[in-house]
């Protein structure tokens, strides 16, 4: 006998079908409720309100667990490549040789952008943010493929969208970085695998190429590997909102992007920096700034700890903590912003006010450091994170088409002024 939750409402009496997915998570299934009883629910922030249901990624925020189709995030960040976690994630399965051999040649076969998209670059100022740029950039690659915006019209030019995003995607985060310090961009080179195509592009110069270090690569494959899903956060409902009224899938991601630029969001590796940055300058007192976090009536909060989901650790902070370690120590960096963050997670462990909020670092906590250590500049750390995010968001909307789920259209609960009818402007 199917599981039912029992309502009472009005005097009346309701049964609701419960959901149980494959990990046993439990939904009350509210699609026909508002027609049943007449009420709506309401969930600010969406704290407790599943969105779709979806096959992608599983996390288990109290028992740190992160996967992506099944698969262990930490073995996926040990042992694979970036394209074949995006792989993974676009169409379900880990690609054999071939299939992988395939995948990476459509992706370097897309890396370039047209010639005509230069001169949207140097319109910008050169302290134009690269967020803004790239969101802005991506949405104007749908004026140059007109072909495929109907992302109904047909699977093909479906997957020759994705693979030309997913191609294109480091060219202009590279270019917009290039743009902003007024050098000459790079191009791709086939040859390259796909971190080391981003690295060239962004330290290369015409005059003189750049060697791509093996530790920096390493690194980057590992956070973009990271940050490739993460089920239904902020900016991966936006893509799933945007995308579900049939809106080209680069108008789509071009939305996402924009919501991951908030300091809430993906913008926090960039102001977890510089508030390390103004700790360190203030010198050190990490005591002051965590009485700070704490302090109600200061707006500072403790950028890169707590998460919406993870209330014991979120698995990708140790990852990144531990890479951090690694790659500071390969490449011979003592960056004192690494020990005012360990001293700062330490302090804040210890707190009574971060342990009974379930406050622990998270993704964005440590990579800034990782992201400094190899050279990446503090206001590009958030295109990093989009780099790695768009297979997620990719995925995220393909299955909403295939799954063919509805317009997004939440409800709400008017809580304004009652009916009263115009007044003459002479007479107000
Ligand atoms: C990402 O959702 C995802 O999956 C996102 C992400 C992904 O991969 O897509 O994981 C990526 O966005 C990670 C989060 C990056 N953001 C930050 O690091 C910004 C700092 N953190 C917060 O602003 C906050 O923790 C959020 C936004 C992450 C979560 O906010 P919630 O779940 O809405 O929790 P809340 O704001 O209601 O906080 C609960 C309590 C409050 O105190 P009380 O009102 O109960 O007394 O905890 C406090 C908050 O004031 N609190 C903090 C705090 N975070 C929460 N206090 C100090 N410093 C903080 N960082």
């Amino acid at each position: 006998m199917s599981e039912v939750a029992k309502i009472e409402l009005g005097g009346e009496s309701y049964e609701l079908p419960v959901i149980t997915g494959s990990e046993n998570e439990k939904a009350i299934d509210i699609s026909k409720f508002r027609q049943e009883t007449g009420y709506v629910t309401l969930d600010s922030g969406y704290k407790n309100t599943g969105a779709t249901k979806s096959a992608i990624t599983f996390l288990n925020g109290e028992e740190g667990i992160l996967r992506y189709r099944g698969y262990p995030i930490e073995q996926l960040a040990e042992n694979a490549t970036f394209l074949e976690v995006a792989y993974l994630l676009l169409y379900g399965d880990l690609p054999n040789k071939d299939e992988y051999k395939l995948f990476e040649s459509s992706i370097n076969r897309h890396t370039l952008v047209h010639e005509d998209m230069k001169r949207f670059f140097e319109a910008y100022p050169s302290q134009a943010h690269p967020m803004g740029v790239l969101s802005s950039m991506i949405c104007s690659l749908s004026t140059f493929y007109t072909e495929s915006l109907d992302p109904y019209r047909s699977s093909d030019l479906k997957d020759l969208t994705i693979h030309r995003l997913i191609a294109k995607m480091p060219t202009l985060a590279a270019w917009a970085y290039k743009n902003s310090i007024r050098h000459p961009f790079i191009y791709p080179k086939n040859e390259y695998g796909y971190c080391e195509n981003f690295l060239h592009m962004m330290y290369a110069m015409p005059t003189e190429d750049y060697k791509v270090d093996p530790i920096v690569s390493t690194a980057l494959n590992k956070l973009l590997i990271l940050h490739a899903d993460h089920e239904q956060n902020c900016s991966t409902s936006t893509v799933r909102i945007v995308g579900s009224s049939q809106a080209n899938l680069y108008a789509t991601i071009s939305a996402g992007i924009s919501a991951l630029w908030g300091p809430l969001h993906g913008g926090a590796n960039q102001a977890v920096i510089e508030m390390l940055q103004q700790i360190h300058h203030d010198g050190g007192d990490v005591d002051k700034w965590v009485k700070k976090a704490k302090d109600k009536n200061d707006p500072f909060r403790l950028m890169g700890f707590g998460h919406r989901v993870y209330k014991n650790f979120d698995p990708r902070a140790n990852i990144i903590k531990k890479s951090c370690d690694d790659v500071l120590n390969q490449m011979g960096i003592n960056d004192p912003m690494l020990d005012i963050a360990k001293k700062l997670e330490k302090v804040a462990l210890e707190d009574e006010y971060f342990k009974a909020r379930n406050l622990y670092p998270n993704v964005d906590f440590y990579s800034g450091i990782i992201y400094k250590a190899i050279g990446i500049p503090t206001d590009m750390f958030t295109v990093m994170f989009a780099m790695g995010r768009l297979p997620g968001w990719i995925s995220q909307w393909k299955e909403m088409l295939e799954n063919n789920d509805p317009i997004g259209r939440p409800r709400q609960i008017y809580t304004g002024h009652k009916n009263r009818d115009y007044v003459k402007l002479e007479d107000r």
